[in-house]
């Protein structure tokens, strides 16, 4: 049976970012089952993979774990529990396969008596067996030296087995690795999964996942009791459980609607001022507590008494970290925000608003942000990162009189990741010509490639034949715009002029 390697684990394995080996595969070039690659495709692309050497991967997810603010996948060994689950399950392999060599050396213990046999019967002569047997003691004992690559990779994707195992989440498909002594909460939370829960600490059940293939681990206590019926069905709690081995769950992954509204007291973690009118609070929630948003949305924020709705610039994956950008005019003057010091209460209620990213799409992302639109875009863009999903992400930047605030992180991300593009556009540029730019980069990012790829728009009625180049459509591309009134109005018009279908379009007011 051939061998299949998650998607997840062989970003690893061969030390590319996961988002490489996904454009690979949307442009037909790898070819994958249900996210998996079989050890023979990988090695016919990754013919000279140097297995010890992870230092690019290294770098650059250390750079996404600064620049992020979340830790990023150490391989960690697990709790003992589930380390000796895992090596149970392994052994288990280990004694089937072993049962099976055991199998195959009678078998050729067999063939040798079938020949003598042969011979005595004038069926073969004596001098065709003995060459025959010499040949095939020799095949055996010496290991074809092709084999040995194959080798390699197959133990070192053992061992991280050992150290990791992948969750396939269903009906979506999405992927994330249990690394170390994680729950399955925290881990697809840190891989940017939307994934439903409530308490994070056992006691209220929100986070119930039916486990559909595989086994699963308590590594937490809990007060929760699931109902005797539900356990029969194979449902679990996220919060309290973790992986043995690879393993699928069924769970609706939240959406806007379903996330409820809650307030927390926070505390300062530091005030950044990004420019005249503008700082960025660093805000922390109590520990057993974490603001239940989606990337995108706004927050509502009180500081001396006073609210206002602002957005939010960081990602669910930061756990207890939020970072909200607030203008300081009308509602906030610049001497309150600079009288916040760290540890200071700041409330914050919410999530609002729907400008979410498309968590489910794997098409390329185009980003663009004029003025205000770039704490919810920046948000996005963090969120998309992390998720892996969109094998090309640009961010268009129009700058408003604040410039080009945290223009360093930007450029960090875009020196890190291939995949990543940053194109601040030049101040003060006619509103028209920063849209040619803008149509330029949407352009430079639409799929183009094979026919029979994803992504790809074939004309309705029109028969392909697989493997003919196709131009690029805009319709392979989700973009989303936030920004003043009439900007985003005007990049509306422009991109739907160009082809932009409304159903990739999304757009987000600010002032
Ligand atoms: S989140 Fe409350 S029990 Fe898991």
């Amino acid at each position: 049976m051939a061998h299949l390697i998650p998607l997840n684990r062989l970003a690893r394995l061969v030390g590319q970012p996961r988002s490489t080996l996904q454009q690979m595969a949307q442009q037909g070039v790898l070819r994958t089952f249900d996210g998996q690659v079989e050890l023979d495709e990988v090695l016919r692309h990754f013919p000279d993979v140097a297995l010890d050497n992870e230092a690019e991967l290294r770098r650059v997810e250390e750079i996404k774990e600064k620049a992020l603010l979340k830790p990023a996948a150490r391989p960690e060994l697990p709790d003992a529990v589930v380390l000796h689950e895992r090596l149970k399950s392994l052994s288990r392999e280990f004694a089937e396969a072993r049962g099976k060599l055991q199998h195959h050396e009678r078998v050729h213990g067999r063939i040798a008596g079938r020949l003598v046999e042969a011979v005595e019967r004038g069926q073969a002569t004596a001098q065709f067996s003995e060459q025959f047997l010499a040949w095939f003691r020799r095949e055996l004992a010496t290991p074809a030296a092709d084999l040995r690559p194959w080798e390699d990779l197959l133990a070192m994707e053992r061992v991280m087995q050992v150290m990791s195992a992948q969750v396939t989440v269903l009906p979506t498909g999405q992927t994330f690795e249990v690394m170390g002594d994680e729950t399955l909460l925290e881990a697809g939370l840190r891989a940017g999964l939307s994934l439903p829960y409530g308490c994070s600490n056992g006691t209220c059940g929100q986070c119930k996942c039916r486990v559909t293939s595989g086994q699963v681990v308590k590594v937490h206590p809990h007060d929760y009791v699931v109902p005797a019926a539900e356990k029969r069905e194979g449902y679990t709690l996220a919060c309290a459980y973790t992986a043995v081995g690879d393993i699928s769950i069924e769970v609706p992954l939240w959406g806007v609607a379903d996330i409820p509204e809650q307030t927390i007291v926070t505390r300062v973690r530091a005030v950044e001022r990004l420019s005249a009118h503008r700082v960025a609070l660093h805000l922390l929630t109590p520990r057993a507590e974490r603001l239940r948003y989606l990337a995108g949305q706004q927050i509502e924020i009180t500081v001396g008494g006073v609210s206002r709705i602002v957005p939010g610039a960081g990602c669910p994956c930061e756990e207890r970290r939020l970072e909200v950008h607030v203008p300081c005019d009308g509602t906030f003057d610049r001497a309150t925000i600079d009288s916040l010091k760290p540890n200071d209460e700041v409330t914050v209620r919410g999530p609002f608003g729907e400008f979410v990213l498309d968590d489910r799409s794997e098409c390329p992302v185009l980003l663009v942000s004029s003025g205000p639109g770039f704490a919810p875009i920046k948000s996005l863009l963090q969120h998309a990162l992390s998720l892996e999903h969109a094998p090309r992400i640009t961010l268009c930047r129009l700058a408003d009189a604040d410039g080009f605030y945290q223009d360093n992180l930007l450029r960090s991300y875009a020196a890190a990741l291939d995949h990543f593009h940053y194109a601040p556009l030049p101040q003060g540029r006619a509103l028209s010509l920063a849209l040619d730019d803008i149509v330029a980069e949407l352009r430079g990012i639409a799929p183009v490639g094979l026919a029979g790829a994803s992504g790809l728009e074939v004309p309705a009625g029109l028969d392909l034949p697989s493997g003919l180049e196709i131009p690029s459509s805009l319709s392979g591309v989700d973009v989303y715009v936030a920004g003043e009134a009439a900007f985003v109005e005007a990049a509306r018009r422009r991109l739907a002029a160009e082809g932009l279908p409304a159903s990739r379009w999304r757009g987000l007011v600010l002032e």
